[in-house]
């Protein structure tokens, strides 16, 4: 049995995470996406809301819980009886730091394997980052992210002003 955690900031969610998500779903028996919670980071979004947002848009998929985490990604693995972490990779330029973060985690867990789903390509220019700036500079983020994330985004207009 797979039980999977896909981990991650979601800052807002994007079409790339949905796409490492579908994939996910149909590879895992469970997946589990962990929403880190990092109280040294001022995210645009809370935790409760990256959280809404991803169960809003995550509806179609029967296997998924949307889950808020705090601390090492590796205990909240094993709080959940998860076997697998799941990593997205869009270029070379994510890959040193995903090899340092899958080592550590190996070593502080060797029973969780963490496996690299490459984005898809049309995906793998995509950062939450990107879609902050260009939702600052009042750029079209449709293609981007899904319509609900649009519409929370307009109300955090302000904050997202003062991100960048
Ligand atoms: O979407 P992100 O921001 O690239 O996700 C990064 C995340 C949440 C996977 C990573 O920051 C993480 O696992 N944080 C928890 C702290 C931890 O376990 N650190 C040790 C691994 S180097």
């Amino acid at each position: 049995m797979i039980k999977a955690i896909y981990p991650g900031s979601f800052d807002p969610v994007t079409y790339g995470h949905l796409d490492i998500i579908k994939r996910s779903c149909a590879l895992a028996d469970e997946l589990i996406v962990g929403v880190l919670n990092n109280p040294a980071k001022s995210p645009l979004f809370s935790v409760k809301e990256r959280v809404n947002i991803l169960e809003n848009v995550t509806g179609q998929w029967s296997n998924i819980r949307i889950v808020p985490f705090e601390g090492l990604l590796v205990d909240f693995a094993n709080k959940m009886g998860a076997n697998v972490i799941v990593r997205g990779l869009r270029a070379i330029t994510d890959f040193e730091y995903e090899l340092t973060m899958s080592q550590t985690n190996h070593i502080l867990s060797p029973d969780i394997e963490t496996i690299f789903l490459t984005t898809g390509l049309e995906y793998s220019y995509l950062s939450s980052s990107t879609v902050k700036e260009v939702a600052a500079f009042g750029g079209d983020i449709s293609h981007f992210v899904p319509e609900v994330v649009i519409k929370e985004m307009d109300k955090k207009r302000g904050s997202i002003d003062s991100i960048n």
